[in-house]
């Protein structure tokens, strides 16, 4: 069996997965915390991996970016792979004075300016959601940061947005923009399955701030070990 979109047999993939953008990350994470590893999917070169953590069988698949790309593999995970926890793992540009390179965003919640949700839901804005629990885990297993955050993200369409969005975003409290985690959410809720986004601010969308090289590969150190301890957790 295999979907448009993954190449693997039912069972080859776990019931909990991290979910990064780039797929030579899921091949990054596969290769750097995980074992008895066996790569499942190859198609476009998004890459998918099942293997262990501490133990316990998890997987890892690229999603590519923007709410189109995820939601194709998220629909097709959920729907034929029977994956029931699913944690993004990403960067986001930073809104507000507070949230700085390198801080570590939980986003509660999603916002979007896509129509990707209203034509489910006929015009009425559901609001999109992270799972309590693995919220809750990843906040614990995050508790002795200084730089970590919880609140609201937006999946934004336009990386490059020359619009006044951000600034009604910003008059809202959002923390990061980023172009995913909304569709994450919304699948999930519809699906009944559980999601969460941790995001690392890469930039900074007022100041025009950047990471550096080093910095942007510790920081992916810590999401990843936030994430894999929320998904076993959680
Ligand atoms: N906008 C959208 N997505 C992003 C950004 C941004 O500024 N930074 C990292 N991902």
């Amino acid at each position: 069996m295999s979907t448009p979109h993954i190449s693997a047999n039912k069972g080859d993939i776990a019931e909990r997965i991290l979910l990064p953008g780039d797929p030579l990350r899921a091949k990054w994470i596969a290769d750097t915390y995980m074992e008895n590893v066996t790569q499942y999917n190859a198609v476009r070169n998004m890459f998918g991996y099942t293997g262990t953590y501490k133990g316990e069988r998890v997987s890892v698949q690229g999603t590519g970016m923007g709410l189109p790309s995820l939601s194709i593999y998220v629909t097709e995970l959920f729907n034929d792979y029977g994956v029931q926890s699913a944690i993004r793992i990403g960067t986001c540009g930073g809104l507000l004075e507070k949230t700085k390179i390198g801080d570590v965003i939980l986003a509660m919640t999603a916002s979007t300016d896509s129509n990707i949700n209203r034509r489910f839901t006929n015009n009425l804005d559901f609001a999109p959601h992270a799972d309590f629990k693995l919220l809750l885990a990843a906040h614990e297993a995050s508790k002795h940061l200084s730089n970590v955050h919880v609140g609201g993200v937006a999946s934004m369409d336009y990386f490059y947005d020359e619009s006044d969005a951000i600034q009604r975003l910003i008059q809202h409290g959002v923390l990061g923009a980023e172009m995913e985690a909304n569709q994450l959410y919304s699948i999930a809720a519809r699906k009944q399955r559980r999601a969460l986004a941790i995001l690392t601010v890469s930039d900074h969308v007022i100041t025009h701030e950047s990471m550096s090289s080093t910095d942007r590969e510790k920081s992916l150190n810590t999401m990843v070990e936030i994430a894999f301890a929320a998904l076993l957790n959680g």
